[in-house]
């Protein structure tokens, strides 16, 4: 099964109008109990389902559309993606799974994601180029049809269509039609995530290429998708019962259970950096005190804080650097300092 099987399922008999452009946002997302490793590699299905929260307004505004220029344009927050890039290079190549014959694709891409917080930003991205081409094309697909358009550009991508909490289902089927993010009914306007940046400097290695060495070499993987299960139960749990330190301690083990299988790949995946370790030690720190601060992390050095509101003055003392965001604020008080 290859990605284009996959979009002519999709779209056979979606005839749509063509419009001059199609426009769209979507949030980036950071997991709580993470997506690590495939079953299957061309089509971006996970071995386990995973739960997000979504960034309320920091994410991607997308605009895409379709002219006769002899090759595609591409622009990140008004400049010019070189041609030859890593970035221009997936960004072709998703977009030639629609490419009309004899047409380029022009895409004009804005984040809202500070780029200093060095949040990886393809989630977002994929997201908002699935939206706009949607509507760029008139398909009218429905948001579940579109989340598993963007799990084909980024497997995380597929939980970024949606605000709140996310869960992405892993699914069964080859071709991955059930093999997309759902939305949770729960709110929990008090929590708060911060974003703490140790460095910007690019990682050593993609998350892609991470993923399956650890799935190839690491002994610690065999027991990575039960643990994940577990700790999808006992979440959803702590979210429905509003249960903050259950919450947390369940994203901030999952997180560094994930990294453990990392570490323990031949040869080893390692995203930590002498900062993010102290910031560790400064949250458990924190908690020794009686503070109600806990951690996750993604394929990257930077740490993302967890915490309710009532704690955020004391998080903020103590990480005067920290971003943060309240992923459920009415929009106004969504996102600030
Ligand atoms: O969607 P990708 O290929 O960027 O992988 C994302 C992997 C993690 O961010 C580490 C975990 C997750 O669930 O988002």
């Amino acid at each position: 099964m290859t990605k284009q099987h996959v979009v002519q399922r999709l779209l056979s008999g979606r005839g749509g109008r063509l419009r001059d452009s199609g426009s769209a946002f979507a949030p980036a997302n950071i997991a709580l109990v993470k997506y690590w490793g495939k079953r299957d590699e061309a089509l971006n299905l996970p071995v386990t389902s995973s739960l997000s929260v979504s960034l309320g307004t920091l994410g991607t505004h997308t605009s895409v559309r379709l002219n006769q220029r002899p090759s595609d344009a591409y622009w990140l927050n008004s400049r010019r993606v070189p041609a030859g890039s890593d970035t221009a290079l997936r960004l072709r190549t998703y977009l030639d799974l629609f490419r009309p014959p004899g047409c380029s694709f022009e895409v004009r891409t804005r984040n809202t994601i500070p780029t200093a917080a060095g949040l990886a930003s393809s989630a977002s991205a994929f997201a908002a180029l699935a939206l706009a081409l949607d509507r760029l094309f008139g398909w009218r697909l429905d948001p579940t049809q579109l989340s598993v358009l963007a799990r084909l550009g980024s497997g995380s991508a597929c939980r970024s269509l949606f605000e709140g909490f996310a869960e992405w289902r892993a699914g069964r089927r080859a071709d991955g039609m059930d093999s997309h993010a759902v939305p949770l009914k729960e709110r929990w306007p008090e929590l708060r995530l911060g974003l703490l940046m140790v460095s910007a400097r690019k990682k050593s290695i993609s998350s892609r290429a991470a993923m399956k060495r650890t799935v190839e070499t690491s002994p610690l993987y065999s027991a990575w998708p039960a643990a994940v299960r577990r700790d999808l139960r006992a979440l959803r749990k702590a979210i429905g019962a509003r249960d903050f330190p259950t919450f947390g301690k369940i994203a901030e083990s999952n997180a560094l259970s994930m990294h453990a299988t990392m570490h323990a790949a031949r040869p080893p995946v390692n995203y930590w950096l002498p900062a993010s370790v102290e910031a560790m030690e400064q949250v458990w720190a924190l908690r020794a005190e009686g503070g109600e601060v806990y951690f996750t992390m993604d394929a990257g050095p930077n740490l993302k804080l967890l915490f309710e509101d009532r704690e955020a003055a004391a998080i903020r003392a103590a990480f005067p650097k920290l971003r943060v965001v309240a992923p459920f604020a009415s929009a106004p008080e969504r996102s600030r300092r």
